[in-house]
């Protein structure tokens, strides 16, 4: 592949997963065996993304000790933690000041090639781990685009809770997007196509965030920095999740405890233990 650099933004409060995340990065809380942003790591390694920048902030520094060497462990870490062959690189974000700010941060590292943002508390799994990534790719360099970005179906009520699409003609496995509408009320969503935490960007992104206002909150939405990008003329395209592809957001407690059963649940030790647990405890509610 082409595209080798890849940026995780792991910088933000995490406040909706509070107490969890008062003094811990809320991207290492752990899912099945590993921290979130572990099974992250795995699947960019997966997809040929050697380079990985986390832009992180305060509090975050155990991530930086995960993907270090741990010779005080021994042989306690029985697989490596992360395959060898990667180059981590960290930049600090001065104030969680949103999702477009954070990316900004990867304006050198990026060094004027196309890259990916992958969210670090957003999992993919199923299908070939890396397989959505290399399909992305494979299309934002076809297709030349200015963002090419993930998608997933939602139901109609959750359209509220996501950045949605506004398809341009068909749906297919990959489409091309008019505009993308934040957290529209369910009668107002153009589609129930939501943005699914992985993103192929052009360079132009950097010039499009420059030109993006602060949204509602004060922060810098990369969403509305997508829209942008669509005015300066550039194409975006959407990729689809495939039946098979699933994303866990870890980024509040409905979503992180369901994304741990199913960990659990599919752990190859004590996942059968913990299905014969769960049926005993669901008869006696
Ligand atoms: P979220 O908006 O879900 O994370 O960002 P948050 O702000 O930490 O969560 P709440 O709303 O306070 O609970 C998705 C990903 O983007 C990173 C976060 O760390 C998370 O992994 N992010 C978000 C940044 O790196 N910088 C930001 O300014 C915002």
């Amino acid at each position: 592949m082409s595209i080798t650099k890849a940026v995780i933004p792991v910088a933000g409060l995490g406040t909706r997963l509070l107490p969890a995340t008062k003094s811990q990065p809320k991207e290492m809380l752990p899912i099945g065996r590993k921290p979130i942003v572990q099974y992250v790591v795995e699947e960019l390694a997966e997809a040929g993304l050697d380079n990985i920048l986390f832009v992180t902030g305060q509090k975050k520094r155990s991530i930086e000790d995960h993907f270090d060497f741990s010779p005080e462990l021994g042989d306690k870490v029985i697989e490596r933690d992360f395959p060898e062959h990667l180059s981590f690189f960290y930049i600090r974000q001065t104030n969680p000041n949103g999702l477009g700010d954070a990316i900004s941060y990867a304006k050198k590292f990026t060094d004027d090639n196309s890259f990916t943002v992958a969210l670090g508390d957003s999992v993919i799994m199923g299908g070939d781990h890396s397989s959505l990534l290399k399909r992305m790719v494979e299309i934002h360099e076809n297709e030349k685009a200015g963002a090419t970005v993930a998608f997933m179906e939602v139901t109609e009520e959750d359209v509220r809770k996501y950045g949605i699409a506004k398809p341009k003609g068909r749906v297919g496995a990959s489409f091309e997007v008019e505009e993308l509408i934040e957290k529209p009320h369910p009668s107002e969503a153009p589609s129930r196509l939501a943005i699914a935490a992985r993103y192929v960007f052009d360079p132009a992104i950097f010039e499009a965030i420059k030109r993006t206002p602060a949204g509602r909150k004060g922060e810098l939405e990369i969403t509305d920095s997508m829209n942008t990008l669509l005015k300066m003329g550039k194409k975006i395209i959407g990729v689809k999740l495939r039946a098979d592809e699933h994303r866990y957001d870890v980024g509040g407690f409905e979503t992180y405890f369901k994304a741990f059963i199913d960990f659990a649940l599919d752990d190859p030790e004590y996942g059968y233990m913990i299905r014969q647990y769960m049926r005993k405890k669901l008869k006696e509610v």
